[in-house]
């Protein structure tokens, strides 16, 4: 199994297409990382699914990825972050972070008032995984989360900017405007893709955090203190791995990543 080289690609894996939303914001950040990604296309959604068929799934990825020899893990996926992170760091020989960490993080540096909404898909707002990873950097917040399973079809389905997003955000948003909260965490993959539609919704009263960029500064700060980063200057190498016929992770994704992806092979876990 792999051990970290600088000169290694960095590994990321999602369900589907949505954490090409993080590899955007890597790319942006690290220009001369190359990057191979895993999206488990043919299983996806995972949001509903149960915990134990997510942390199978999730370390067959994992040790998919391992193989590629790449420097460092990131898991793109707040589903899977939310209930399998801890079994991937216990088994992996190189670095681990994924989404769910960076997220709270930042939150918590964002709050004012100590009070954070979350939002996610059902198994990883049922998990709690986002009020614990808060709770552990400052337990004095308060954390109200809320569950919008409508948000993933919506996206995929291209409705960005659409009445019927709009309606569906101002519903599952209703609770969380009772509460006095100035920070709310976008917990799922998919949600970037709808920041402006959300803060159009929310207003003036909160700011988003946005787990895809919060990651991307976190790999930085990881890369850097570590030695790992990619001393190369040459265009950086982009792999897409999935396990469906790829021309809808092509299409869609191409929406996520804001440019063209080449690449892409399919392989069978
Ligand atoms: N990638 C998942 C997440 O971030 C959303 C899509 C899914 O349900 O698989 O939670």
């Amino acid at each position: 199994m792999s051990r970290s080289l600088p000169s290694h690609p960095i590994g990321v894996f999602d369900s589907g297409v949505g954490g090409l939303t993080v590899v955007r914001a890597l790319m942006d950040r690290l220009p001369f990382e190359d990057i191979v990604y895993f999206g488990d296309t043919a299983r996806v959604p995972y949001g509903v699914k149960s915990v134990s068929t997510i942390q199978s799934f999730t370390q067959q990825i994992a040790d998919f990825l391992l193989r590629q020899d790449v420097k460092l893990l990131i898991i793109a996926c707040n589903t899977m972050a939310a209930v399998a992170a801890d079994a991937v760091r216990a088994r992996s020989p190189v670095p681990v972070l994924d989404v769910i960490e960076a997220g709270a993080r930042n939150a918590v540096a964002r709050t004012n008032s100590n009070s954070i909404g979350v939002i996610g898909t059902p198994t990883t707002i049922n998990s709690n995984a986002y009020a614990r990873a808060i709770h552990q950097l400052n337990p004095d917040c308060r954390v109200y989360s809320q569950a919008c399973p409508l948000f993933v079809p919506l996206v995929e389905e291209g409705w960005l900017d659409h009445p019927v997003t709009k309606m569906t955000a101002q519903e599952y948003l209703k609770p969380v405007f009772v509460e006095q909260i100035d920070t709310l965490v976008l917990g799922c993959t998919h949600y970037p893709l709808i920041k402006p539609l959300l803060l159009d919704v929310v207003g003036d009263r909160m700011q988003l955090v946005d787990s895809a960029l919060s990651i991307a500064d976190q790999t930085a700060e990881l890369l850097q203190s570590r030695g790992l980063a990619n001393p190369s200057r040459e265009i950086p190498d982009y792999r897409y791995v999935v396990t469906d016929v790829p021309v809808k992770f092509q299409t869609i994704g191409e929406r996520f990543l804001g440019r063209s992806l080449n690449q892409i092979e399919r392989v069978d876990l």
